[in-house]
């Protein structure tokens, strides 16, 4: 197996690049053909894998790539998620080369979507060539790649509702997520959930002369500012009455354990060029990027931002705010009690519209099951050592809907690093971690198989 990889590893490679060379960015709708050619790419690569079949499910939106390979059907059957939806690529002026013409530096591919999803699903299609080509797939597998995951995931959820029977699986396999580090391995045991909402502050009915009417009217971007710093205290504690309630508050002995994970806080801040961290009081930088909630403001506008400078004081300001959720909150829950605190907190100078946008439950898989067994000994099979089981801060809202619509719990085997800068300019993934995804594939098949049978 490990001599099949490396004789086909510069076809791996570059079938990868092909991939990468598709802007399939789900948000923007000038894309929709693109997108569909990437669902296109993955399924004739399935077939040409030795796939027996592979079909594009259509939805509302971006169609869903199904394909499936079956060997017996008594043995169990390995379900494999992933989405070839990218993120859009700007700012672009910031990439050192364009995000869809990839190029290798450094023993890394540099592109939209190398690591966040494609360079990730491709690897489960080269390991299913692998394991086909080498006579070693020992269960069944099915693949459901997705083109809207960057977008919420929304069509998935009804595609999954909709068809339970032709989902049916054991246990559903992702890789979407980070190890610590090359020399690290780690299997990703929760992902957090999200609240995200679009806020729009409106004072008088037109833009104004800001001499004129400044210091007497509302200007909407400086109350939508100071709205927005009350919702944290000084100790960086949320301030939404009840926005803890549901929080699941870890062990000393749980933190202790977390507190394990190789961390460098010098490298941290030199790696991000910042001075200090900035976060919750009481809480260390690992758990504050995991299992701690979060609220941050992604985007903010309003007024004049054009060349040079126009004295104006806005009618409207805007902004778009995530909240990052933990167990036990809801993503419903918390969006209704933002909704309340954020329009009660408006001064009568304004009004204030909440537009709740997508959500998703946070999770935590188990790891006693007999597919995260599988999973840490093709890790240590493959990499040397024993993966340590870690959170992470990321969100992948279609995995708590799994578990609820399938009864189906996801292993997160996934091979990116945090260094990756998924969703940045100049996103990558190392030849090295592609190449040893795929080798360690195989292996979580193989151990499986094997540990289902006893
Ligand atoms: N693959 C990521 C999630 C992720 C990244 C998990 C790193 C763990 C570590 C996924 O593609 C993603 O970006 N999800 C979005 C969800 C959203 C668009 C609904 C996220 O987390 O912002
Ligand atoms: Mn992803
Ligand atoms: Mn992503």
């Amino acid at each position: 197996m490990q001599d099949y990889i490396h004789q086909h590893k510069d076809r791996f490679i570059n079938e990868l690049l092909d991939l990468l060379r598709i802007p399939s960015v789900s948000a923007d709708s000038k894309y929709k053909a693109e997108v569909r050619k990437a669902a296109e790419f993955i399924r004739e690569q399935l077939l040409k894998a030795g796939a027996d079949q592979a079909e594009l499910c259509e939805t509302a939106g971006h169609p869903i790539v199904y394909g499936e390979k079956t060997i017996n059907p008594s043995l169990p059957t390995v379900l494999v998620y992933g989405h070839y939806d990218v993120q859009p690529a700007d700012p672009l002026e910031l990439w050192h080369s364009p995000p869809f013409e990839p190029v290798i530096k450094d023993e890394k591919i540099y592109a939209r979507g190398a690591c966040d999803d494609k360079g990730q699903v491709y690897m489960h299609v080269k390991a299913l060539e692998t394991m086909l080509a080498t006579n070693t797939l020992p269960c069944n597998v099915k693949f459901m790649i997705e083109g809207e995951e960057e977008v919420g995931s929304d069509n998935l959820g009804i595609f999954v509702k909709n068809n339970k029977e032709k989902l049916k699986a054991e246990v559903i396999l992702i890789s979407d997520t980070n190890i610590i580090a090359n020399d690290c391995p780690s299997l990703t045991t929760g992902l957090r959930g999200l609240s995200y909402l679009e806020v729009e502050v409106t004072g008088p009915n037109r833009d104004l002369h800001s001499g004129m009417y400044g210091g007497a009217v509302a200007n909407p971007i400086n109350i939508l500012c100071e709205m927005i710093a009350s919702l944290k205290d000084a100790n960086n504690h949320i301030t939404i009455p009840g926005f803890y309630d549901d929080v699941q508050e870890l062990s000393e002995q749980e933190r202790a354990e977390m507190a394990k994970a190789p961390f460098s806080l010098e490298e941290y801040k030199k790696e991000l060029n910042i001075g200090d961290i900035h976060g919750e009081k009481g809480y260390t930088t690992l758990e504050r990027v995991s299992i701690r909630p979060t609220l941050d403001v992604n985007g903010i506008w309003g007024g004049y931002t054009g060349e040079g400078s126009k004295t104006v004081l806005p009618s409207k300001a805007n902004a778009k705010i995530s909240m990052r959720l933990v167990p036990n909150q809801h993503s419903h829950k918390i969006t209704e009690l933002f909704q309340k605190h954020f329009e009660s907190i408006a001064p009568k100078s304004v009004r204030v519209k909440v537009k709740p946008h997508h959500g998703g439950e946070p999770v935590v898989t188990p790891v006693d099951s007999v597919a995260y067994q599988a999973a840490s000994k093709a890790f240590e099979e493959a990499w040397g050592k024993v993966p340590i089981p870690k959170r992470e801060g990321g969100s992948i809202p279609i995995v708590a809907l799994f578990e609820k619509e399938l009864g189906l719990k996801s292993v997160l085997m996934g091979f990116g690093l945090d260094s990756d800068a998924i969703h940045s300019p100049n996103e990558s993934y190392g030849i090295f971690n592609y190449l040893k995804g795929i080798e360690t594939i195989p292996l979580f098949f193989k151990h499986f198989a094997a540990l289902s049978k006893a």
